[in-house]
């Protein structure tokens, strides 16, 4: 599994961190977010630095109806670029589509649900395989960090955007970030 991806999930979808074994820095630039239809599923989310290389998200997200496989599929892609202002270039390190349970089995799962237990309620958990529908819920996240061990240790400096699209029935909405990634002096 391609570390950036974890990353990127990381980012996406609990902005994020604190790097002490890491050779690189990061600061969150910008958070932002896109519901088509608050009814359905809404979202506010707020990153506060909280120490070098460390932010805490506070917000929540509210799934308003019980989310069924079928009807979801999640698109991640990054882009990087030497300055903020672009060009940005997509990088080959993306999520085509997938379906909830690959998302939850594969990432989620493995990177972010420990941490989620700890810094916010009603996330989600599961022993096992996830097995949906995954029920509506309103998940608050309370200055969320993340557990960085699983990250690599290098990281090429410079900008990358994130965006997470959620596609659903009659429904989308997506989460983005702007990171500056830079090599720890
Ligand atoms: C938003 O979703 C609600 C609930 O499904 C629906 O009643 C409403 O028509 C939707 N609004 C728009 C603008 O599609
Ligand atoms: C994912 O699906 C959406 C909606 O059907 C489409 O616009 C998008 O291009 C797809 N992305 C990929 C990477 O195939």
């Amino acid at each position: 599994m391609d570390y950036l991806l974890n990353i990127c999930i990381l980012l996406v979808i609990f902005s994020v961190s604190s790097l002490s074994k890491q050779f690189w820095d990061f600061e969150l630039i910008k958070v932002g977010y896109f519901t088509s239809n608050a009814s359905i599923a809404d979202i506010e989310l707020n990153a506060k630095r909280i120490d070098r290389g460390r932010y805490g998200c506070s917000g929540f997200i509210e799934a308003k109806v019980d989310i069924y496989d079928e009807d979801v599929r999640v698109e991640l892609i990054v882009k990087r670029s030497a300055f903020r202002s672009g060009p940005y270039t997509t990088l080959p390190m993306k999520i085509d589509n997938e379906t909830l349970p690959t998302v939850f089995n594969v990432f989620y799962k493995n990177v972010v649900m420990e941490n989620a237990q700890k810094c916010c309620e009603n996330a989600p958990y599961f022993e096992g395989n996830y097995v949906g529908p995954l029920t509506k819920r309103r998940v608050v996240l309370n200055e969320c960090t993340i557990d960085t061990e699983k990250l690599p240790s290098y990281m090429m400096e410079g900008y990358y955007i994130t965006r997470t699209t959620v596609y659903a029935k009659d429904w989308y909405g997506y989460l983005e970030t702007l990171v500056y990634v830079e090599s720890a002096k």
